[in-house]
């Protein structure tokens, strides 16, 4: 089960990449920018962990349509962390919740989550089919 981490780059999110990654969970995670897939790598070893192939990248931008959907393929769970994060107070609130809301829908886009938004749906209704998914495969 390969779990999406939208960026993986930045302190929550992997953070997150290495729970999925010592749980034996294949991960892709999203960077904005080739460059840090080495410095999310090389922050994985220094945890303790040699991802190999169990780790790929995806490259996407909250700010763009490009990327999102082939990031989410094959993938059946998201974690959506990416998100601005600035270590300054923004001028106007919606440098913030522009991207930061725009970016979650962009990042559920490909997900079974982002298919209940999109059918005006409630995406709490994904739950249950995912619990009783996985209480099927511990059996
Ligand atoms: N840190 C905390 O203690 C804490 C506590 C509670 C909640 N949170 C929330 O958790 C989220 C992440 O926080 P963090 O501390 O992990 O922040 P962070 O270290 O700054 O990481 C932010 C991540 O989001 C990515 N990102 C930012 N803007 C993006 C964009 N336009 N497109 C694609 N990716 C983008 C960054 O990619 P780059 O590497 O390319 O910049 C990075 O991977 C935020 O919503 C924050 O409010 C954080």
């Amino acid at each position: 089960m390969t779990v999406l981490v939208t960026g993986g780059s930045g302190f929550v999110g992997v953070h997150c990449v290495l729970r999925l990654l010592q749980a034996g969970h294949p991960v892709r995670t999203t960077v904005r920018s080739p460059a840090r897939a080495q410095e999310v790598r090389a922050m994985l070893r220094t945890a303790g962990v040699q991802a190999g192939d169990a780790l790929s990248f995806a490259h996407a931008d909250l700010t763009a349509d490009d990327g999102w959907a082939d990031a989410a393929k094959g993938c059946e769970h998201v974690l959506h962390v990416a998100s601005p994060f600035p270590s300054r107070v923004p001028g106007h609130e919606d440098e913030l919740i522009v991207p930061a809301r725009d970016g979650t829908r962009k990042g559920a886009a490909g997900t079974r989550v982002g298919a209940a938004v999109r059918r005006g749906g409630d995406p709490r209704q994904c739950r249950e089919p995912d619990r009783a998914r996985a209480r099927e495969s511990r059996r």
